[in-house]
């Protein structure tokens, strides 16, 4: 016998803005996500425009992709950015020493890339090299990219062809240094990040948004450093933070350890438990985070930007170790929900997230076959989609009362995650049953707005383990919810076992 659950949301009491850019992207040169992933180049069979494959743009511009990460990861700090632009024939080569020590060509450079932001209609955020690059070669990046005169950098991007400086909003000072990108110590990176955001310069009308490489997990120490670096934080409150803008924090959810993480199909209901446990953790993340942030920036002038988040399996057999990629699964699509609630109420401070990555590598939105190129859209995908209209809407506090949990290592899991936002007159909430084996009704108890209407669509499927394929497109893809009906105190809505449901409400 299971209780019911009350979410109680008052409907008039809109927060923080939900930024879309927490719907983020990251596109690394890893495995098969930039080659085979987004990139054919012109000769392909694949459908493409320049080299770019037709069906991902148009999966990705269905989802509203507001922006994308690139080059890495990891890869970012090898990447010297003049060794891809350039006819693409006398481009250099270089060895891609963390994923799968291949040899890489360069085919896709800054051109590439900013043609394919163009074409996605989304914001690039170019991760820059500190780990092996100089303030000089980042430097001259952004001015290649973003000037407008005849300065040296924008004559040469104009003699590869490009007139118009692009606008490149998001700039990250390099990825992961306190391990792949230089092994540093907080206190030393610290310092760099200063130097490094100095010479980043805004040109024109180019206003760089500068992200500090930032925590790893439960890192506080290295946030904190951070922090203490700002230029004084607690001075004018509508001032900006300098000399950057952001730190950001990387967590990845695993059923196991680094060693053995898990498979991505065929696991068991304790595993299942034991992720979505591990999931839950991003929010105590941000909390912890925050409250340090909050100690040197009353004012939360900086942002923390979760650039890199999701599951990470052991990768399939038969695939290359270092390609990363992975079978995504209705557990990878409850994985992404909670962590999506866990943006959505942390909204005061999490301005930007990057789910990893894309295309063929870890919790991917998008699958490739790399005999028959057929494209697959996974179940994170479809939460995703599900999700548009949390973008640039107002978070909105759930409440909710008599949530079952369960015992899962020393912690209790809720089995009930939930979020809300309002735009206008609509709002949507968001619900996850995390129970692997049991139904359960919902009451929202919906306060301060009267509801005129509500839709809703429901992602579940028979197997907890159940994904997609190119012989079965929609095994795990979103229907319409007929379990919804009214209630004294607003709506009653079946959650099936491991189910996500969205009820969208039209307000007065
Ligand atoms: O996303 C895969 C890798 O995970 C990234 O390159 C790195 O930043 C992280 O360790």
């Amino acid at each position: 016998m299971t209780t019911t659950t009350t979410a109680v949301i008052d409907l008039d009491l809109p927060g923080a803005t939900i930024s879309r850019h927490v719907y983020g992207h990251f596109a690394e040169h890893l495995g098969r996500c930039i080659y085979g992933g987004f990139w054919v180049g012109e000769d392909s069979p694949v459908a493409n425009v320049r080299g770019i494959r037709s069906d991902v743009v148009e999966a990705l511009r269905a989802i509203s992709i507001p922006n994308l990460r690139w080059p890495g990861g990891c890869f970012a700090d090898d990447y010297h950015w003049r060794d891809g632009i350039g006819p693409r024939e006398s481009r250099p080569r270089m060895v891609n020493s963390h994923w799968g020590d291949v040899v890489e060509d360069n085919a896709f450079g800054t051109h590439e890339f900013m043609d394919l932001c163009e074409l996605l209609g989304a914001d690039p955020y170019v991760s820059g090299n500190v780990g092996s690059g100089s303030v000089a070669e980042m430097s001259d990046w952004v001015e290649y990219l973003t000037r407008a005169d005849d300065s040296p950098m924008a004559a040469l991007r104009r003699a590869n062809g490009r007139e118009k400086p692009w606008r490149v909003p998001f700039w990250g000072l390099g990825n992961e240094a306190w391990g792949c990108g230089g092994n540093l110590r907080a206190e030393q990176f610290a310092s760099l990040a200063r130097q490094y955001a100095t010479y980043c310069r805004n040109h024109g009308g180019n206003l760089l948004y500068r992200i500090a490489a930032g925590a790893n997990e439960a890192d506080l120490h290295w946030t904190e450093t951070l922090m203490r670096s700002f230029d004084d934080l607690a001075a004018d409150p509508a001032g900006s933070a300098g000399p950057f803008q952001a730190v950001s924090l990387h967590y990845y959810t695993m059923a196991g350890s680094w060693s053995d993480k898990g498979d991505a199909t065929g696991f068991s209901t304790d595993e299942w438990y034991v992720t979505m446990a591990r999931a839950r953790r991003m929010e105590e993340l941000l909390t912890r985070h925050s409250t340090v942030m909050d100690r040197y920036d009353p004012h939360r002038k900086v942002g923390l930007v979760v650039d890199e988040w999701g599951t990470w399996w052991n990768v399939e057999k038969g695939t290359n170790p270092g390609f990363l990629y992975q079978q995504n699964t209705l557990r990878d699509a409850l994985v992404a929900s909670v962590h999506l609630d866990a943006f959505h109420r942390h909204a005061e401070r999490v301005v930007m997230a990057n789910i990893a990555q894309t295309v063929n590598v870890l919790q991917a939105m998008i699958l490739t076959d790399p005999d028959t190129g057929a494209l697959v859209l996974t179940p994170t995908y479809h939460v995703f989609a599900m999700n548009t209209g949390h973008h640039d809407a107002a978070a909105l506090a759930v409440h909710l009362r008599d949530v079952e949990t369960r015992a899962v290592d020393a912690t209790e899991l809720p089995l009930v995650s939930a979020s809300a936002s309002v735009k206008g007159d609509t709002a949507l909430v968001s619900l996850s049953n995390l129970d692997a084996e049991t139904d359960r009704t919902l009451v929202l108890d919906l306060r301060g707005r009267d509801v005129v209407g509500h839709t809703a669509r429901v992602l579940t499927a028979t197997a907890l383990d159940a994904h997609n394929s190119p012989e079965q497109l929609d095994a795990v893809a979103p229907t319409n919810h007929a379990g919804v009906g009214p209630h004294p105190r607003g709506l009653e809505v079946d959650l099936p076992a491991h189910s996500y449901v969205t009820v969208a409400l039209e307000l007065r």
